[in-house]
């Protein structure tokens, strides 16, 4: 390898190393705010109540916050090693396809319920579109990453690898 070639890998190991970091940590605050956004749109919907600047901030930074993870795991997509393994075997075809299907998912099932809300005027129909939509989220994010903890044997569902 030349001089120039090894810089070159060094760089590109760097950036995939922050950007895994960055990743692995921001899954914390994406689960954390599509948590509290799901609980506030269920009281919101099932207790029929008004709809405030609150609740409509805490929805655009749940978003936000998803469209963000996006952008680092698509970067990561073509950086990690995890993504050139061979299909034929379960790790790779959960970091090949199975990771980011189910992950864009349900980002545009946030990305869908946000605007959803931001269309109706009821109050109560907005929290019930957050609460359906950020609520289905919740669960294929949920099982993505139980069926990483399954496929990758050093990967916890809380824990940083
Ligand atoms: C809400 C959405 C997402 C969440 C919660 C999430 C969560 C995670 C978690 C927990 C890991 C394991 C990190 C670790 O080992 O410490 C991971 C890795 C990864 N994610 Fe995501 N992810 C999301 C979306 C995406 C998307 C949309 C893509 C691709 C477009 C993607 C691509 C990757 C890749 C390639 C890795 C492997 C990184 C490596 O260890 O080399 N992720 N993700």
């Amino acid at each position: 390898m030349t001089k120039s070639g090894n810089f070159e890998r060094k760089k590109n190991m760097d950036l995939y190393g922050i950007l895994k970091s960055a990743h692995s940590g921001w899954r914390y605050v994406v689960f954390l705010l599509l948590v509290v956004a799901v609980i506030q749109a269920l009281a919101g919907w099932f207790g029929k109540k008004t709809y405030t600047d609150g609740n409509r901030k805490l929805n655009v930074f749940t978003l936000i916050s998803a469209h963000i993870q996006l952008v680092f795991g698509l970067i990561l997509y073509f950086l990690s090693p995890l993504t050139k393994m061979a299909s034929s075997e379960a790790i790779g075809r959960y970091w090949k396809m199975e990771h980011i299907s189910i992950m864009i998912l349900a980002i545009v099932l946030i990305t869908v319920g946000n605007a959803k809300s931001k269309k109706v005027t009821d109050a109560v129909a907005k929290h019930k579109n957050i609460a359906i939509f950020f609520g289905l989220a919740l669960v294929f994010i949920v099982v993505a990453i139980f069926m990483m903890t399954k496929v990758g044997p050093t990967k916890t569902f809380f824990g940083m690898s």
